[in-house]
C-alpha cells in the first residue's frame, strides 16, 4: 500500500493542484488530508471542492472549524484573523456543511491521523521539533505506532526507540515496527520550513518507508491573487521564502 498524506492547504489552489498532480503519478492507494483546507489564501471554495473530489479521508484543522464558528479566533495571529474574516464570507452553505462534518481524527490500518497533537486533538496543540513537553505528551498517549500530524507547517520525524525520543533529520525514514513515530507531513499551501515548495508525505508499506515530497508550484500566481483579494500582503510575501 502507498498512502499520500497532505495537510494545511489553506485555500492555496495553485499549491493544491500541483500536489494532487504529483500524487496522481505516485501510484497512491489512499490519500488523507490532515486539515486546514481553508484560511490565509484566496481560494477556499475551490480547495474544498478539490478535496471533496479527490480525497475520501480528511480531518478538521483549527482554521476549518474557525471558518464555521466552531472555535473562536481570539488566539489567532493578526494575519490569520484577517484572512479568516475574509474566508468566512467566501464559503457556500455546502462548503460550511462539509467543514462541519470533518472529524478531529481518523484511525486507519493501525495509524492515527490528526491535525495537531494526537493528545486531545480538539485542543489543537502545536508540535514543533523542539516542543519537548508536547512531544513527550504525544508519545505518552500513543495507541498506534504511526501517528501523522500537520498544524505547525514544519515537516519532521520524531521516533521513540527502546531508550529515548529522537529527532530524525532527513527527508525520509525507514520504519522499525518496534518503535513509535510522530510524523509532521508538512504544508501544501503555506510551508514554513524555509522552502517555498509544497510538502506532503508518502508512506510505502512494502518498503516501510515514510518520505517527504516537495513540489514546486507557481506561487507568483497565488501572490497576485492575494493582492487582488485585499488579503494581507504579508501572506503573499511569505510564500516565496517558505516561512
Ligand atoms: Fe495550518
Amino acid at each position: 500500500m502507498r498512502y499520500a498524506i497532505l495537510s494545511d492547504i489553506h485555500g492555496n489552489l495553485e499549491a493544491l493542484e500541483a500536489v494532487l498532480e504529483d500524487i496522481a503519478h505516485q501510484q497512491i492507494d489512499v490519500t488523507i488530508c490532515l486539515g486546514d483546507i481553508v484560511g490565509y489564501y484566496p481560494d477556499p471554495e475551490s480547495c474544498i471542492k478539490l478535496v471533496k473530489e479527490h480525497i475520501v479521508y480528511s480531518v478538521a484543522g483549527n482554521h476549518d472549524y474557525a471558518a464555521i464558528g466552531l472555535i473562536d479566533t481570539k488566539n489567532f495571529t493578526y494575519f490569520a484573523y484577517e484572512a479568516m474574516e475574509w474566508t468566512k464570507k467566501q464559503l457556500s452553505e455546502s462548503s460550511k456543511e462539509y467543514l462541519g462534518s470533518l472529524p478531529l481524527s481518523v484511525q486507519m490500518d493501525k495509524m492515527l491521523f490528526t491535525h495537531s497533537s494526537p493528545v486531545k486533538p480538539k485542543n489543537f496543540i502545536y508540535i514543533f521539533p523542539n516542543s519537548d513537553i508536547a512531544i513527550q505528551d504525544a508519545f505518552g498517549s500513543m495507541v498506534y505506532r504511526l501517528n501523522f500530524i500537520g498544524h505547525s507547517h514544519c515537516p519532521f520525524f520524531v521516533f521513540q526507540d527502546e531508550n529515548k525520543i529522537n529527532l530524525h533529520r532527513d527527508n525520509s525514514i525507514t520504519i522499525n515496527r518496534d518503535y513509535y513515530y510522530l510524523v509532521n507531513v508538512g504544508s501544501v499551501g503555506q510551508p514554513r520550513n524555509y522552502d517555498p515548495r509544497s510538502c506532503y508525505t508518502i508512506y510505502d508499506t512494502d518498503q516501510e518507508l515514510v518520505s517527504l515530497n516537495f513540489v514546486a508550484y507557481d506561487y507568483r500566481k497565488t501572490q497576485k491573487k492575494v493582492k487582488n483579494s485585499n488579503l494581507p500582503e504579508f501572506l503573499a510575501d511569505r510564500l516565496q521564502t517558505g516561512r
